[in-house]
């Protein structure tokens, strides 16, 4: 075999796309300059430093007070199985809320780990009305309930108000998928009284994937104590097992990653340097705009998108009432080749559009705008080129509407 030249493939030197698909989006500037900073030593303390400052910017991004609040090292879907896999014990109900692939992940997560599973649902495009969850808590009297914010499969966002309560009473620990929300809409884990939160970066938070920030509640985290099992190497006399069953998995054992997040140090991963520095950035930025501010700027976004496909003359998917702020989903029209549309916006524009997964393959497009994306001209771009995409594939609309609509909108939201 001939020897590599090792200058075939060039440097990477990616076309300056813009992302207004589901996620991933383009991340922020800055995320991008700290993931450049130097590496250090896992036990340095200026790098234990920064994992206790990201523990405590990540609170109030979560709307919590709970100590565990962190990282899980992998994309957002891991920071999921590491919250399922270390809470639920073998034999477990868990009643997941579904209403997209979101929820369908938990349940396949779930059945991988032997849980009974039992599922409450909503048809894609709605929402689980929480009577229905009650009902279904009533009747199967879960260990634990499983569900997803926003599900960007569906574009829907559950109402999550009132559903801690619920558990608690029925002695039930609540998780919730936030990955697709966290940083643009409200989670308020504490409010809403969820045991675990995750997140992914590659949303609303502007980063690129590959950290799930978490956060575990006290009595989650007891739970999850008590099935402590500190791996043979790394055994130490202040570190004692619970009497609970052992955690299914050691990359995402959640004893031994919270003993490795607190004062104790536990050698568990060697945790993802430069995807710390990112999340610590992200997080920095987010509470620098101000919570409530970001939230806003995502709703007038996801309110000028909206505006603007109707104005297109696309039909919006999906239950209004209920839409996410982030991504909207619209319908392909009849007629017009979907992937013609997402070429010519991708070579003629730079600008990506989602499709859809399952049932809704086909047909629609998601259009998302969301953290360093969820700006007034990004959206106004999309529209125009939209525009000028679709009456290029023959579709007969009203020109020059969009982009007026979608910018009235934004003033009003
Ligand atoms: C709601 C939701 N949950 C989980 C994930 C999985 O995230 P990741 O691909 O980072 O594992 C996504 C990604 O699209 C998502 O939208």
């Amino acid at each position: 075999m001939q020897p590599l030249d090792p200058t075939y493939f060039g440097d990477i030197d990616p076309p300056q796309r813009l992302l207004m698909g589901p996620g991933p989006v383009n991340a922020h500037p800055r995320v991008l300059r700290a993931m450049a900073a130097d590496l250090l030593g896992q036990f340095d303390p200026e790098m234990t430093g920064f994992m206790n400052q990201v523990m405590a910017l990540y609170r109030p991004v979560f709307g919590t007070q709970n100590q565990w609040t962190m990282l899980i090292d992998g994309t957002a879907r891991a920071a999921i199985e590491a919250s399922l896999v270390s809470l639920v014990e073998p034999g477990d109900t868990v009643l997941v809320v579904n209403f997209g692939r979101f929820g369908l992940l938990l349940t396949e997560i779930l059945n991988r780990l032997g849980a009974k599973i039992e599922t409450v649902s909503a048809p894609w495009g709605e929402v689980v009305p929480l009577e229905a969850i009650a009902e279904a808590i009533e009747r199967v009297g879960p260990k634990v309930v499983a569900t997803v914010h926003g599900d960007t499969s569906t574009t829907m966002a559950q109402p999550l108000e009132g559903l801690g309560a619920l558990c608690q009473a029925a002695g039930a620990y609540l998780y919730v998928d936030a990955c697709a929300t966290l940083g643009g809409m409200e989670i308020a884990a504490d409010r809403w009284g969820v045991d675990i939160v995750t997140g992914g970066l590659q949303k609303c938070l502007g980063g690129p994937s590959g950290s799930g920030p978490i956060t575990v509640s006290d009595r989650a985290a007891t739970r999850i104590f008590a099935r402590r099992h500190v791996e043979q190497g790394i055994r130490r006399a202040d570190i004692v097992d619970g009497a609970g069953p052992r955690i299914p998995s050691n990359y995402f054992d959640l004893a031994m990653i919270m003993d490795y997040w607190s004062d104790k140090r536990l050698n568990h991963h060697t945790e993802a340097t430069s995807m710390l520095y990112a999340a610590r950035e992200c997080a920095r930025v987010a509470l620098g705009e101000g919570l409530d501010a970001r939230f806003a700027r995502h709703r007038k976004a996801g309110a000028a998108m909206t505006a603007g496909a109707r104005a297109l003359g696309l039909t919006v998917y999906g239950d209004d009432a209920y839409r996410m702020t982030n991504v909207t989903g619209v319908y392909i029209p009849e007629g017009i080749d979907s992937e013609a549309v997402r070429t010519m916006m991708r070579e003629h524009f730079e600008i990506e559009i989602g499709t859809a997964f399952g049932p809704l393959q086909g047909k629609i497009w998601r259009l998302g705008a969301m953290g360093y994306n969820a700006m007034k001209h990004k959206v106004l771009l999309t529209l125009g080129a939209l525009e000028a995409c679709l009456k290029a594939q023959g579709f007969s609309l009203p020109l020059g509407e969009a982009v007026p609509a979608a910018l009235a909108a934004w003033e009003a939201a």
